[in-house]
């Protein structure tokens, strides 16, 4: 235990924005809760990994750390895992690490603070309200330790060893997880969750399984938290969901490009991003709204997945090549130049060296400012499963590598381009071995800077900057004084 009285705990977060917010809410409630965060497990009486499983490997880094520190267990320290390998997973956590004490899905976390209460043992049963279960969402017990879920019948203690807290039978939930208190790790970029959940069922991936069923959160309340950040002192928000094109206000009052204009337009914000878009629902409003409104950003992360429509009708994409073409075009016909990356995964059941090719040509018809790409990996509940024409791992290899070199070109001939050219940055810190500033332009690049004169920065400030050389990945350049 720490040596004040008051309760610790250590948390890491795996994966993607999504989780990355979603703990800085974790950690908001908690501190509410009257734990304090610190900074190293020994430190801390509980211990928390917000977990991500998208990918095999993704998914097999939380277990190495339970493994890694499971010894403390014996120094009273309590074991919990949150989000997406928790929902999946389940109770079959507690069988493959038994020190494990909560388990909790990201569409239970507005129960946490009567999970936590269970789990210092400061309540009975009959005080924390009754929660349905859904038997069909049910998973394996582990041999020998009844589990809790809320409203369980498992005696309650903080020194027994075995205690078992679940919070995953949440997916069929109409509410977002709200909190005003959001403990924001990041001095400059405000996330706010616009839209949870997914409804896509893309045929490879968990996240419908994980994360429950798509619900948007009101546009008044979006924008009363773009308001809350703006007089805190933020210039930039990023708009999150799973797939925020699908998003619905539940009062009606605005859609997703209507949300976007009203945000940039708060007064204060400078800069306003959003991710992750779905061609599918990606309309041409959005476009329509980053040319009314400067302060939305000049960049668009649209995951095209494959360049072949064979591919994109097996991996259920609702979309064919022609169509993510279309928006290509919208995009090249703004006023400004958008900046546009993407995700690629190579190796899907059945990707011919032929569908391969159409990805490659892809890529040069687009010329994407970024490319995340990723080998297939094969997920637990997904429509993928079945499919037959698995890809060996060595030529999914070959085929990132393939990509990735094709991509680095591409990106070395864009980036060059920018050299010459005067862009806004907003700085977020210094690289003092290098003698630099590092920035981020509002296409989202990272153009890292010298300035002749002496000048002291803040973080969070935005100064004009002329690019000097380029990198396949960022540029370099001189502070405009
Ligand atoms: N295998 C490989 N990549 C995946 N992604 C999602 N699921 C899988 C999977 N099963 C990738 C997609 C998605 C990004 C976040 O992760 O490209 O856009
Ligand atoms: Fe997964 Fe498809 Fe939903 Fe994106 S849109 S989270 S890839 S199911």
């Amino acid at each position: 235990m720490s040596g004040d009285s008051q309760k610790t705990f250590y948390l890491e977060t795996f994966g993607c924005q999504m989780n990355v917010h979603d703990s800085e809410k974790v950690v908001g409630t908690l501190m509410r809760e009257g734990y304090r965060q610190v900074e190293s497990v020994e430190q801390a009486d509980l211990i928390l990994y917000n977990t991500c499983s998208i990918r095999d490997k993704a998914e097999q880094k939380v277990f190495h750390r339970l493994a890694d520190f499971k010894k403390l267990q014996a120094q009273g320290k309590k074991f919990g895992v949150l989000g997406c390998v928790a929902q999946q997973e389940g109770e079959k956590i507690f069988e493959r690490a038994p020190h494990v004490s909560l388990v909790c899905g990201s569409a239970s976390y507005q129960n946490l603070p009567q999970m936590l209460l269970k789990l210092e043992g400061r309540v009975t049963d009959s005080r924390i309200p009754q929660m349905q279960r859904d038997p069909s969402t049910s998973l394996g017990q582990a041999p020998g330790h009844p589990s809790v879920g809320l409203g369980g019948g498992y005696p309650t203690s903080a020194n027994n060893p075995l205690i078992r807290i679940t919070g995953l039978d949440d997916r069929q939930t109409d509410k977002c997880f709200e909190t005003e208190y959001t403990a924001r790790t990041n001095p400059h970029r405000a996330y706010i969750t616009i839209i949870e959940g997914c409804d896509k069922f893309c045929a490879y991936c968990v996240v419908p399984f994980t994360r429950g069923k798509e619900r948007s959160r009101t546009s008044a309340s979006v924008l009363a938290e773009a308001r809350q950040i703006a007089d805190l002192g933020y210039s930039e928000i990023q708009l999150l969901g799973q797939n925020v094109n699908s998003y619905r206000d539940p009062d009606g009052k605005k859609s997703f490009a209507e949300l976007l204009a009203a945000v940039g337009e708060v007064t204060g914000i400078k800069r306003v991003r959003f991710t992750t878009s779905h061609p599918r629902d990606f309309s041409r409003d959005i476009v329509d709204a980053i040319d009314a409104v400067p302060t939305l950003c000049d960049h668009v992360h649209l995951p095209v997945q494959s360049g072949s429509t064979r591919v994109l009708d097996a991996m259920q994409r609702l979309y064919t090549r022609e169509q993510y073409l279309e928006r290509m075009h919208w995009m090249k016909a703004a006023k400004r130049e958008i900046s546009i990356t993407t995700d690629v995964i190579v190796g899907f059941p059945g990707e011919t060296e032929a569908d391969f090719a159409e990805t490659l040509n892809l890529l040069d018809e687009v010329g994407f400012d970024g490319v995340f790409s990723f080998k297939y990996s094969a997920r637990p509940n997904t429509p993928a499963l079945s499919l037959n024409d698995a890809i060996p791992e060595q030529e999914k290899s070959r085929r990132l590598d393939v990509l990735m070199t094709r991509q680095k070109e591409i990106q070395i001939a864009r980036y060059k381009k920018y050299v010459g050219t005067e862009c806004e940055v907003m700085v977020e810190g210094q690289n003092p071995a290098r003698g630099q500033w590092i920035g981020r332009t509002s296409q989202n690049k990272t153009l890292n800077f010298t300035s002749s004169a002496a000048v002291d920065l803040k973080p969070g400030s935005y100064v004009p900057v002329r690019v000097t050389s380029s990198f396949p990945n960022s540029l370099l350049g001189e502070m405009v004084v």
